[in-house]
């Protein structure tokens, strides 16, 4: 059943076995829990090559968990997105399904990689799914800078496509209720 098996950690655990509704949106990794450990533990040190340091940090790193539930939480106090955790939701709620890191801009890339810029902030990209509603789609969200302050925003992602707005509207939410 939809409302039972769709939390965000079973989703990203096993995004094949589920059932799930179909979201062109959904084209990245995405956001999985401890991949940070699962590094760390199978880094067998007593026959690590030498270590080097990179001259400059890795902007693309995926979020840490800390940055993925500073973004959820910031999402969820949000009264417009009116957002039920994905625990408790069924089809007729709005929940986050992945949330990922948003590649910096190439300028502001380039400019810290290639110039002496400064680092790129961090921005991250979440999938929402809206159900509260008669027509429910799929809507992309900009969120940042991370960590979140005062200072941090979040808006429809609509730069990278065609559409005005970026809601692709889900058919078959009825299905998995
Ligand atoms: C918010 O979502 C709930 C379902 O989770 C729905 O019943 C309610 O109508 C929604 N409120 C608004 C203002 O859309
Ligand atoms: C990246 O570029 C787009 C399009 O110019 C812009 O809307 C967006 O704000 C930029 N993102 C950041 C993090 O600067
Ligand atoms: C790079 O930036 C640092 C700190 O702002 C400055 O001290 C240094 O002169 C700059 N180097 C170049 C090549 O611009
Ligand atoms: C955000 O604003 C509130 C109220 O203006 C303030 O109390 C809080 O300290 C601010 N938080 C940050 C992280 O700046």
């Amino acid at each position: 059943m939809w409302s039972s098996t769709f939390t965000l950690l079973t989703l990203l655990g096993s995004t094949l076995a589920l059932p799930q509704p179909k979201i062109s949106s959904i084209r990245r990794p995405g956001w999985r829990p401890n991949r940070r450990d699962l590094h760390t533990d199978s880094t067998d040190t007593s026959s690590s090559p030498p270590t080097t340091t990179a001259p400059k940090d890795n902007i693309w790193n995926v979020l840490s968990n800390d940055e993925a539930a500073d973004v959820i939480s910031f999402l969820h106090s949000k009264d417009d997105l009116n957002l039920t955790s994905v625990d408790d939701a069924g089809s007729w709620d709005n929940t986050i399904m992945v949330i990922d890191l948003l590649a910096p801009n190439k300028t502001d890339a380039l400019d810290y990689l290639d110039k002496n810029g400064t680092m790129p902030e961090r921005w991250a990209i979440a999938s929402l799914l809206f159900g509260a509603t008669e027509e429910p789609y799929a809507q992309d969200w900009v969120v940042g800078p991370i960590p979140i302050t005062n200072d941090s925003s979040y808006y429809p992602y609509t730069f990278g496509t065609h559409t005005p707005e970026a809601k692709i509207r889900v058919y078959d939410m009825d299905s998995h209720s």
